[in-house]
């Protein structure tokens, strides 16, 4: 994991809301992982979907994970539309397709627990970068 320290919040964007709070609780700033998943429409039937993403739930609570080091989204579209569930890693950035139940115990333990994409399910890359910081 990247040691490098979370970019700051501007204290303006959340003053007076209960958002600071909410982003505490889900541990937001102390993940190391998002795993994003598309359960469909397009790329596969919704129930295909529903199927992958309880399973996702389930599993990462289960080992004790969810809302600590991995955080995980469902998502309506990620723009591939074939081939789903559709899924994304970061801070990696491995796309995966396909991510039936079986696949996304695969990606929980090699990928999200043991840091290693599951490369026989990955068909992209894009890992995110820092944008360059402006000179003081
Ligand atoms: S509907 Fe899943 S990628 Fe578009």
């Amino acid at each position: 994991m990247s040691d490098e320290a979370s970019p700051p919040i501007p204290p303006a964007a959340v003053e007076g809301t209960t958002l600071p709070r909410i982003a505490q609780a889900l541990n937001i700033g102390g993940y190391a992982r998002h795993m994003l998943l598309c359960i469909g429409p397009d790329c596969c039937s919704l129930e295909e979907g529903k199927e992958s993403w309880d399973y996702l739930k389930r599993r990462l609570k289960e080992l004790g994970l969810a809302n600590g080091p991995v955080y995980r989204s469902k998502v309506g579209c990620l723009r591939i539309c074939r081939e789903g569930p559709m899924a994304v890693v970061y801070p990696e950035g491995t796309w995966y397709c396909r991510v039936t139940p079986e696949v996304c115990e695969a990606i929980i333990q090699e990928h999200l627990i043991g840091g290693r994409p599951v490369e026989e399910h990955a068909f992209a890359c894009n890992p995110l970068r820092m944008a360059a910081q402006p000179e003081e």
